[in-house]
């Protein structure tokens, strides 16, 4: 089919790593020609099937010869608004003291709580902003930030009006979920009921009217959140329209899977202990599996999430840097992909579409990104590198040569 408008931009000579499944590994085209127009890829293939039409004398010529062009890279499981940090907490747990310990005495996410309690959206924003630069710079466009260290209406609306401001400051997709189920906070201990009717009360109502949440989410666990609990939060996120994901069985087999499943969850993220019935159940749902291992390594997690089974039922797997500062202090997306494959035994090829194809999933936007394919957004990185298997191989430090975005 001749191409009736020339396009605005041509990148050829390229291998192409599409990330479409179901042809070539990665969904690669090693001689391949990308096309994009109006903020959109007009066209994607073999250099050597380029329609006619599709230059003109306006279109901008880039010659990609030993380079490796994929999709922009997501990172869908983020806490990086916060305040302070936690490394007297990691000290202490290689001194012995475990996660769960650590939470029980008033310590673990509730420290980061105060700190970020005390903080204005400025000052939340500024302490963002070098953790996102380091995901920016390795090719990161679309991130998910969490709330969940304010824990009252007014602070969980300031975390999500800085995760908006962190987009609209770096130019970024940031899709913010609402984790007011993250911890009991301080005014609520012991009457964790009381706190959830608060947040559906109160809480989602404020900031559904400031249209603040894409998404609602809660830690599902026995130092957290238990499942009638959850049952309640999530019936009340549909009632707004939001649709819910899950920190899951991530400590123990609490049925997270199968809770996130039951609600259509987008994701359920962590699942060290999830049961095969409950990577069935995700299955059933098209619930996306998010793998954390930054999660996994910092907290000296020992059992790793079923990938087997997922594999076998055929649950898409996400790879996220759950940037956080206790449990996962980390600013490198190509690092999680890396730990993935490390500790979890993912291929690479695996982890790549975590952080693209299947992350896109997890946050609901895989009509328009996550693979390279005509009609979706032309947000793709150029890689000077000679396999994409090379983005999981290396432990982080891979830049972009050059990173475009619509
Ligand atoms: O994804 N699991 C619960 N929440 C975060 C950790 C938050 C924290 O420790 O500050 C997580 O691991
Ligand atoms: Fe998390």
């Amino acid at each position: 089919m001749p191409f009736s408008h020339p396009a605005d931009a041509l990148w050829q000579g390229a291998g192409i790593a599409t990330m479409q499944p179901g042809g070539q590994p990665y969904g690669a085209i090693e001689d391949g020609a990308l096309a994009i127009s109006g903020g959109h890829i007009a066209w994607v293939g073999e250099r050597q099937n380029l329609p006619p039409g599709l230059i003109g004398p306006a279109t901008r010529i880039h010659d990609g010869a030993g380079r490796w062009i994929t999709p922009s890279l997501i990172d869908c499981h983020t806490h990086i608004v916060f305040a302070d940090n936690r490394a007297a907490e990691f000290e202490a747990r290689l001194g012995g003291q475990s996660y769960e310990e650590a939470a029980r005495q008033g310590g673990g996410i509730l420290s980061t709580v105060r700190a970020t309690r005390g903080a204005s959206e400025a000052e939340l924003v500024a302490a963002a902003t070098p953790r996102l630069a380091r995901l920016i710079a390795e090719g990161v466009r679309t991130v998910e930030i969490k709330s969940g260290y304010g824990l009252t209406l007014e602070s969980e609306l300031t975390m999500l009006r800085a995760a908006r401001a962190l987009g609209r400051a770096q130019n970024m997709e940031v899709r913010t979920s609402f984790l007011g189920a993250h911890a009991v906070p301080p005014e609520f201990a012991g009457r964790a009921d009381a706190y959830v009717d608060h947040i559906i009360a109160d809480m989602l109502p404020a900031l559904a009217a400031e249209n603040l949440a894409d998404a609602v989410d809660a830690f599902a666990e026995t130092i957290a959140f238990s499942t009638p609990q959850v049952i309640r939060l999530f019936e009340a996120a549909h009632r707004h329209g939001l649709p819910v994901k899950l920190h899951a069985d991530q400590l123990t087999d609490g049925g997270g899977a199968r809770l996130a499943a039951h609600f259509g969850a987008l994701s359920a993220d962590h699942l060290e202990y999830t049961s095969p019935d409950g990577a069935r159940a995700m299955a059933r749902a098209g619930t996306v599996a998010v793998l954390l291992p930054g999660a996994y390594a910092t907290v000296g997690a020992t059992q790793p999430p079923p990938v087997a089974e997922f594999r076998a039922h055929g649950v898409g797997m996400a790879v996220a840097t759950d940037c956080n500062p206790g449990s996962s202090p980390m600013c490198s997306l190509l690092m999680a992909a890396n730990l993935a494959c490390a500790l979890f035994r993912l291929t690479p090829e695996e982890a790549l579409a975590g952080i693209t194809r299947q992350a896109a999933r997890a946050l609901g936007l895989s009509a328009r990104l996550g693979t390279l394919e005509a009609g979706k957004e032309a947000s793709f990185v150029v890689w000077k590198i000679g396999h994409p298997r090379e983005l999981a191989y290396w432990m982080g430090g891979v830049s972009p040569e050059s990173v475009v975005t619509p």
